[in-house]
């Protein structure tokens, strides 16, 4: 009975998101009026909020190629600003570059193939924006990549190792009005994994510093969002480790990021005795040719938009104890499957 119920709520919130998802007008997305040679470098692009539609016309930009011999577009202002940085890096013996910046929609689109091919839709939902919310659309979204005795390190697994290297480039980086985007502990506002090479120009050095000093996101500082902090309960497990309920964890709260105008406030593992067999049967039987290897509970608390906009949930209203199923496929890769009561 309740695994029936669980999976109809499921699917009558499902709906409801989606109804509520990306609904947004262009000029609704949360950006400043502070507008400086024709663009908005305020302006926010996210899972609920696309990429101005005149944005196009309005950008200019200029295209270099890096060290490993790719053309990359940046926005004028933001590379000029990106230079002065890295000379500035250069002085404390850091060489970065940049491996990706301003892309299409077609791009995008070839990205987020790759990857779902690649990785699955789950990795791909929390690491690749969906073409048209990405914030590499702007041009004003900059991914470095790191030079180290001379040899080029590009790829995410590599560069996420050099902490210390990437804690001197934060300091750096609202000096030339950058910020970084996609904060680790955040990804319930974001909606995205920690990038520490994802940094983004907003053209102004003040602000810059007031966002970084808080460890802010641009959704918080914008006030499109209450950033509210996610207490974690890992509990005692002796069949998960604190990593691996971290990445599911991490994992939700991406996913979470997209239930427009809802807050979220605690997540907690749902104890070993949701890991066994019978729980495993019923997630693989709720997707057709479920290939789930291990499968968890996450329990949480989160409040309802004041308005619920026509979405399933009551408005303003704190959910308790609300359920998250994930399944585990035979790469590693962890997906939601099932959310309700
Ligand atoms: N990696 C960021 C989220 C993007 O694809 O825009
Ligand atoms: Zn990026």
């Amino acid at each position: 009975m309740k695994k029936v119920l669980v999976f109809l709520l499921s699917v009558i919130l499902a709906a409801g998101m989606l109804a509520g998802c990306g609904t947004k007008k262009d000029a609704d997305n949360g950006g400043s009026e502070d507008t400086k040679g024709g663009i908005d470098y305020m302006v926010l692009v996210n899972k609920l909020n696309k990429l101005p539609d005149d944005w196009e016309d309005k950008v200019e930009t200029t295209t270099f190629t890096n060290t490993v011999g790719d053309e990359v577009e940046v926005e004028k202002k933001a590379y000029d600003a990106y230079l002065k940085l890295k000379a500035d890096l250069e002085k404390e013996d850091i060489h970065v570059d940049l491996d990706s910046a301003r892309r299409s929609v077609d791009a995008q689109q070839e990205i987020w193939d790759n990857f779902t091919e690649q990785y699955g839709a789950a990795y791909t939902a929390k690491t690749v924006a969906k073409p048209g919310y990405s914030e590499h659309h702007t041009g004003l979204a900059l991914d470095l990549y790191l030079i180290i005795d001379g040899k080029d390190i590009v790829e995410n697994e590599d560069m996420i190792k050099y902490t210390d290297i990437w804690a001197k480039i934060h300091e750096k980086l609202p000096e030339y009005g950058f910020i970084l985007r996609y904060l680790e502990g955040k990804e319930h506002i974001t909606g995205y994994g920690y990038e520490p090479w994802h940094i983004r120009y907003i053209d102004d050095p003040e602000k810059a510093k007031e966002i970084m000093d808080k460890s802010q996101t641009l959704e918080g500082y914008l006030g499109a969002v209450n950033e509210t902090d996610v207490s974690l309960d890992y509990g005692k497990s002796e069949v998960y480790s604190k990593e691996e309920l971290d990445e599911i964890f991490v994992q939700v709260k991406c996913d979470f990021a997209a239930w427009e105008g809802c807050e979220l406030h605690a997540l907690r593992y749902g104890g070993d005795e949701n890991t066994g067999k019978d729980k495993l049967d019923w997630i693989n039987s709720l997707e057709d040719g479920g290939k789930y290897v291990k499968v968890v509970e996450i329990v949480g608390d989160f409040h309802s938009p004041k308005d619920n906009k026509g979405t399933a949930w009551e408005a303003d209203e704190e959910y308790k104890d609300y359920q998250w199923w994930l399944g585990c496929d035979d790469e590693g890769s962890w997906s939601i499957v099932s959310t309700g009561y």
